[in-house]
């Protein structure tokens, strides 16, 4: 259940061209989980910014954020000891399957994995990045997967390649329950197909420009297909995951 809550800065570092905060509230850690989003005042911005749980532990939660604007340039400026004002937790996040999972990130979609391969029985990881210097949080995804491989566009970390590729060689590689992708839109098609051919079960993490955050005002619409019928479904609030075969792809 969605709520408001003060939550205070208590660790801040940057890698990867990003900033991470550890938010500290636990009625908010206690009911966050996988996939879901925080909606973040960012300073005397009119509007929340969206950004995703990458992280929950005890009474904390990290987020992982790029620069775009100016909300999350306010939102990096913070200082350990701020307090920001959250909207949370909020949205549908990715399902809990028994088996094992892979799941898939590309650039800033790579941290909301995280936790969802921690909540998994077992899970296998392909991430991508731009380049050397964009990568981030490999060393904490190879402490919760077995089979972590890393893609990048130029080969300067990992193989190069795209994170469809990687995700189809595990899939001839292993047996997947399912598997749950967060990244760029061409990505997350080209991985649901990847998953299509080998006949497993995807989880995909729209993103779309958001207002309200809680289904309220229409910004963030996504064309889908449910029971055959084609309609728009809110990414705050019937996603930001969705079913891959159910979301209209070339729209
Ligand atoms: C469900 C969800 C989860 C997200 N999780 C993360 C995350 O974990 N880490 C992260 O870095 N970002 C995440 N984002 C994107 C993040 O919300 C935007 O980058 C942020 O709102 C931009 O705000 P701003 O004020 O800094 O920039 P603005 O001034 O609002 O915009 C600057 C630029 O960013 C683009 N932009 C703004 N919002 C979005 C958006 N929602 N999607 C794509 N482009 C956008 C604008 O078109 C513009 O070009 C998420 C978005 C959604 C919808
Ligand atoms: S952001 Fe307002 S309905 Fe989704």
């Amino acid at each position: 259940m969605a709520d408001l809550f003060d939550c205070i800065i208590s660790t801040k570092q940057t890698f990867g061209g990003c900033t991470e905060l550890v938010l500290q509230n636990g009625a908010l850690a206690a009911c966050a989980a996988q996939g879901q989003f925080l909606h973040i005042q960012c300073g005397d911005q009119t509007l929340r910014r969206p950004i995703s749980i990458c992280d929950v532990a005890g009474d904390s939660l990290t987020v992982v954020f790029e620069v775009k604007g100016a909300g999350t340039e306010w939102l990096a400026a913070q200082q350990v000891g701020a307090v920001v004002n959250v909207l949370g937790p909020l949205g549908h996040g990715f399902p809990l399957v028994c088996g094992r999972i892979l799941v898939c990130g590309g650039g800033i979609g790579v941290p909301p994995m995280l936790l969802t391969a921690k909540g998994a029985e077992a899970a296998d990881a392909v991430l991508g990045f731009r380049t050397a210097s964009r990568e981030m949080l490999t060393d904490r995804f190879r402490a919760v997967c077995t089979d972590v491989v890393v893609m990048s566009d130029d080969g300067t970390c990992g193989k190069q390649g795209f994170v469809a590729d990687g995700a189809a060689e595990l899939l001839k590689k292993h047996t997947y329950a399912a598997v749950m992708a967060c990244g760029p839109k061409i990505m997350l098609k080209t991985v649901a197909q990847a998953a299509k051919k080998a006949g497993v079960p995807c989880y995909v993490s729209m993103e779309e420009r958001m207002g309200c955050g809680i289904g309220a005002c229409l910004v963030c619409a996504c064309k889908t297909t449910k029971n055959g019928e084609e309609g728009y479904r809110h990414v705050c609030k019937d996603g930001p995951v969705f079913a891959a075969e159910e979301v209209c792809w070339d729209d």
